[in-house]
């Protein structure tokens, strides 16, 4: 008996110790956890302060207390207005109130943020997050406060807004078309005038790919892109290359083109800045057309001179032999000798007019009436033609001021050249209209028509496609409109016809 109850005991000494040294390890673990907690509420960045559902403050971290620069000791069991604020009286964020109120109301987590200026700093933001913290089910009955200062956030966001406004402005008020591809080649940025030059909204392009911009013979524009992503060769990067780009509606128009690219967290973005240059080519090529007209006129005025004298006695006799000449074999031949002298000597004349500095003889007068003239003429000179004219002209053009023979000559040659291109007869049809500086005239035959190539030559001197044809009658036209201060110019398809547009100011 004796012996069993001193088991017992021993066995309930033995229980005791378990318990113990299991209590002993609980506290360990606790403390363990608690240290956790205290290392991590210190540790924080944040603010952090713990209440409970009547604003009283339970505990506060080491960032709250450099913040407030208060103690510990100060702040347990003061509302936490008094502290953060010193009110008496929760606080308003402009007209927002202290995420308390929702959080109790709520059970979840509320936010405010809110901008307050510390006397003598500068601005500060502030998010402010209340957690409540309950049971589950349970009413909360202590709160957690974070507050995290988002200042430097803030002025990051607004730098950046800044700067996004700067780049948008420059965006938008340069003269040239800036617009951006990702590496799938859509569209991701279209400035103002890239719309202007290209004749699209925005809307009609943002996304798209970018082949809708680049004429037909460069193919496949994602070549480009998909060398330039394998390779990562900037070949074409940071150069000028002159290009043909398509306005909307298919016109091809020929700019300069500039690349650049950036990379961003494996995103590539391409930039090119287009510049239209189609004035500046129009410019070019009338300034060559000029200068060539000048070189050449200058050699043959020489020539002329020289041909005309000779020319006069070559015809003059020829006249004065064929009257004594009997056979008839003789007589046709001297008669073709003068039928050529009449030829060169209409040619002379020609090259005069083609070298002469021109002296317009201006006065003012109604377009509609000098071609009513030129097609009188044109009446005579092809009286049962297989050509008919169709006329459209405006009934309320002003009178220019303008030299109306030199005129009719530049009419009479386009129309002569539209008879001549189709042989098997058609229309000719001249319309007259407005201009913004004066008036318009259009030509139009239904003919042959004039290849890319050649077009870019008939206004030359002695450019020529017919056999008796001498190529001087368009480039005197061309200088008949240029003496006018007016335009010239030439739409063709081939087989389809020709159109030749002439713009006349009104003085
Ligand atoms: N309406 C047209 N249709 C087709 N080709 C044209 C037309 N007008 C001009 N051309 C082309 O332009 C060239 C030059 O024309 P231009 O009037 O200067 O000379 P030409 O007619 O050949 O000779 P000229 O007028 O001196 O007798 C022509 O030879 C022709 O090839
Ligand atoms: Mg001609």
């Amino acid at each position: 008996m004796e012996m069993q109850t001193q088991d017992q005991f021993m066995a309930e000494i033995n229980r005791l110790k378990d318990s113990l040294a299991r209590k002993d390890r609980e506290i360990e673990k606790m403390k363990v956890n608690i240290f956790f907690l205290e290392t991590l509420f210190d540790g924080i960045d944040e603010e952090i302060m713990v209440i409970d559902a009547d604003f009283f403050i339970q505990d506060v971290n080491r960032v709250f207390l450099d913040q407030y620069g208060v103690k510990k000791e100060d702040v347990l069991g003061k509302k936490c207005h008094e502290i953060t604020y010193q009110s008496d009286s929760p606080c308003i964020f402009g007209r927002r109130l202290c995420p308390l109120e929702k959080a109790k109301e709520t059970g979840q987590r509320a936010e405010v943020t809110h901008q307050y200026k510390p006397e003598g700093g500068d601005l500060k933001e502030l998010v402010r997050i209340m957690y409540p913290l309950a049971a589950r089910g349970k009413m909360p009955k202590y709160f957690v406060e974070i507050s995290r200062d988002v200042t430097e956030y803030r002025n990051l966001i607004l730098k950046l807004k800044a700067s996004e406004k700067k780049f948008r402005t420059i965006l938008d008020t340069a003269t040239d078309a800036i617009l951006s591809i990702d590496a799938n080649q859509k569209i991701v940025l279209f400035n103002n005038a890239a719309q202007q030059i290209f004749g699209y909204s925005r809307s009609e392009v943002l996304g798209k790919d970018l082949n809708m911009l680049v004429p037909p013979q460069y193919g496949n524009h994602s070549r480009f892109v998909k060398r330039f992503l394998e390779e990562k060769t900037p070949k074409v990067m940071g150069k000028t290359l002159p290009l043909t780009a398509l306005r909307k509606g298919g016109q091809a128009f020929p700019m300069e083109l500039g690349l650049s690219y950036y990379e961003m967290k494996g995103d590539i973005t391409f930039t090119a800045i287009i510049r239209d240059i189609s004035a500046q080519k129009q410019l070019e090529k009338s300034l060559l057309q000029s200068e060539r007209l000048a070189a050449v006129g200058q050699t043959v005025a020489h020539v002329a001179h020289e041909i005309k004298n000779p020319l006069m006695i070559i015809g003059g006799f020829s006249h004065q032999i064929k009257k004594s000449l009997m056979e008839e074999k003789s007589i046709q031949k001297i008669e073709m000798i003068l039928d050529e002298v009449t030829r060169l000597e209409k040619l002379v004349a020609n090259l005069g007019d083609f070298t002469k500095e021109y002296t317009l003889m201006k006065r003012p007068a109604d377009i509609n009436s000098v071609i009513g003239d030129v097609l009188k003429l044109m009446g005579e000179i092809y009286p049962s033609g297989k050509c008919g004219f169709t006329v459209d002209l405006s009934p309320n053009l002003k009178e220019i001021n303008c030299d109306p023979d030199k005129l009719k000559q530049v009419f009479i040659n386009i129309i002569a050249n539209g008879i001549e291109a189709m042989e098997a007869g058609g229309t000719i049809t001249i319309c007259t209209g407005k201009w913004s500086r004066g008036v318009e005239i259009r030509i139009s035959d239904e003919g042959i028509g004039i290849g890319e190539e050649e077009l870019d030559h008939i206004f030359e001197p002695f450019y020529t496609t017919r056999e008796r044809g001498s190529g001087l009658g368009l480039s005197i036209s061309y200088k008949i409109v240029a003496a006018h201060k007016g335009e010239i110019s030439a739409e063709s398809m081939l087989g389809q016809g020709t159109t030749f547009v002439i713009r006349l100011p009104a003085t």
